[in-house]
């Protein structure tokens, strides 16, 4: 394995430690408010965290969850999603985002992905439509917004609810508005790599309807609203206090963070322009969240084992499309089905990226990647 420069320091994939220092007397004091008034699950700094991030989202609730996953599961049951039914969406994703639509008895409907932006392909997504079609799931997949109005077209020409897997796009937008009230619902993680995360797991969903968020407080608290008292099978999903004290905290700091992430993309993309690597590109409708900053290249095994040889670190996202899963096997779907998102799979590689990342980090992640085409 060739290395450049080995006193060169290494330059981490994620630095959370980075991200907390500063906020460390602030994060500290939220979670002493939590331990002192002992109210570990849900309790006022949920409830306040719920209302800020609503807010944030341009939406009339949030309701709090225990994961993303949770509230996408939440939202399939809100919808009457069931046996049987059929939900379009994208295998270019993590899987949870089929869990949802699996855990209610339904079946993943998937549609190849666009090749700019990773997203679902809207030009194909009508093709999919059955009489069984109940809901389109599109994801904003690395923060970058799935290409919303004609999606929504197909919507409304079909009756069907929109759910948007907003799990990495906190404060992307989509025409200059945020994700996460352009459907029905949607679902937000807080999972601590995400541009917002928590101390822990967690996860909101977002709506404008009064009734689906409270029946969503209730699903997520036993199918309950008065304790004790069940009026349907319900489940634990609530949040912790800590998360939402911590959550509070950060969220206030997302909009900069956000400006950040958006400032070292396009960093990234002036000092890899005449690399031979496809750069991520940013639609015309999109601001990208820039969860991830997701390069592309045939050789793209030799190129991580290069970038790992020489301390930067980088991962892949995702290295398996969902159609091709174990356990998706039952759904019949074999290598070829998708060449988009197959080819996506081969050739991604995800960059270091995130707010505290520093300039000479950021130069130091380019020199390698230079050095590994100057060796031809
Ligand atoms: C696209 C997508 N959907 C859903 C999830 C599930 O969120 P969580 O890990 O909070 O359950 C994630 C996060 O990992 C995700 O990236």
């Amino acid at each position: 394995m060739t290395t450049l420069a080995k006193a060169a320091p290494a330059v981490p994939y994620l630095d959370l430690p980075a991200q907390m220092r500063p906020l460390r007397k602030e994060i500290d004091a939220a979670i002493a408010r939590t331990l002192d008034n002992c109210s570990f699950c849900l309790g006022p700094d949920v409830v306040q965290f719920e209302k800020d991030f609503a807010r944030f989202c341009g939406a009339e609730h949030s309701v709090a969850f225990n994961s993303g996953t949770s509230a996408l599961h939440i939202a399939m049951l809100l919808l009457e999603i069931g046996r049987d039914d059929e939900v379009i969406t994208t295998p270019s994703t993590f899987v949870a985002t089929s869990w949802a639509i699996s855990y209610v008895g339904a079946k993943p409907v998937y549609v190849d992905v666009d090749d700019a932006t990773f997203n679902l392909d809207p030009a194909l997504v009508e093709k999919a439509v059955t009489a069984r079609t109940r809901a389109i799931m599109p994801v904003h997949l690395y923060g970058h917004p799935a290409d919303l109005d004609p999606l929504l077209q197909i919507c409304r020409k079909h009756n069907l609810p929109l759910v948007e897997d907003a799990a990495q796009a906190h404060g992307a937008k989509y025409k200059g508005k945020v994700v996460g009230t352009f459907g029905a619902l949607s679902g937000f993680s807080f999972y601590p790599g995400k541009n917002l995360g928590a101390y822990g797991e967690g996860g909101a969903l977002v709506t404008n309807d009064a009734a689906m968020a409270a029946r969503a407080r209730s699903l997520r608290e036993h199918g309950s609203t008065r304790r004790y008292y069940h009026d349907e099978v319900g489940f634990n999903y609530r949040m912790e206090g800590i998360q939402g004290a911590v959550l509070g905290v950060k969220l206030k700091h997302l909009d900069k963070w956000t400006r950040e992430r958006r400032r070292i993309a396009h960093r990234y993309h002036e000092l890899l322009a005449d690399t031979p690597l496809q750069l991520p590109v940013e639609a015309k409708y999109a601001e990208s969240a820039y969860h991830l900053y997701v390069v592309r290249h045939p050789q793209r095994d030799e190129l991580k084992k290069h970038l790992e040889a020489n301390k930067i670190g980088c991962a892949l996202h995702y290295p398996l499309p969902l159609h091709l899963q174990k356990c998706y096997a039952n759904l019949g779907y074999k290598g070829g089905d998708f060449p988009v998102a197959e080819k996506a799979a081969r050739e991604c590689l995800s960059l270091p990226i995130y707010p505290e990342l520093t300039e000479d980090q950021i130069q130091r992640v380019v020199e390698v990647i230079r050095d590994y085409f100057a060796r031809g």
